[in-house]
């Protein structure tokens, strides 16, 4: 029998993007990006300030359909692929997972560069990106190896990037 849980928000996400949002974080789009904890949960954020990175989780809140178990990722329509062999956000627990940089912590809010949700998205969890512990040096691209084109072209793709080419 499958079990149901319960979570809380422990804060929110703050974007510029209203109603669109890159595939992935882009790192360096323009506009202010801010995590605001609860109160409740601020003294929390101690030491936490000393990583470059963090991971982020969050509740995609707005979501505008039903889960399939075959996605076409939004960057490769054409491309039939195993829902959790990509990182559509339409899955049975609509849970989010962002990596991004740390840039400065002022009272309970975190600054960082760019995360790719909506303006408001409920926040649930933070942990640190810890290096050698969290960065594989044998990782690979998947099935994304078998698409054509060059791995600098199809980053700018999973991302959402515009680009000319
Ligand atoms: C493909 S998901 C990737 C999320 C995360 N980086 C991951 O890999 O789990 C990012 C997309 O989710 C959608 N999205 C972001 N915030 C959302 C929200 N609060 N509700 C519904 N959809 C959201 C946007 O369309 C955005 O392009």
């Amino acid at each position: 029998m499958a079990h149901h849980f319960e979570f809380k928000q422990i804060g929110v996400i703050r974007t510029p993007y209203t109603d669109s949002a890159p595939y992935q974080p882009v790192v360096n789009d323009e506009g202010e990006f801010r995590i605001v904890l609860q109160r409740e949960y601020a003294q929390g954020l101690a030491d936490l300030e000393t990583f470059r990175y963090i991971y982020v989780l969050y509740f995609v809140d707005r979501l505008t359909r039903t889960t399939v178990m075959i996605e076409h990722p939004a960057w490769t329509p054409d491309t039939n692929v195993g829902l959790f062999a990509s990182r559509s956000p339409v899955r049975p627990n609509p849970l989010g997972l962002s990596v991004v940089q740390l840039k400065k912590i002022v009272g309970k809010s975190i600054f960082t560069s760019g995360l790719d949700v909506f303006d408001n998205t409920p926040l649930l969890d933070i942990k640190p990106y810890i290096k050698d512990l969290d960065s594989k040096n044998d990782a690979n691209y998947g099935w994304i190896e078998k698409l054509a084109g060059n791995k600098q072209h199809l980053l700018l793709h999973i991302m959402g990037i515009p680009h000319g080419y």
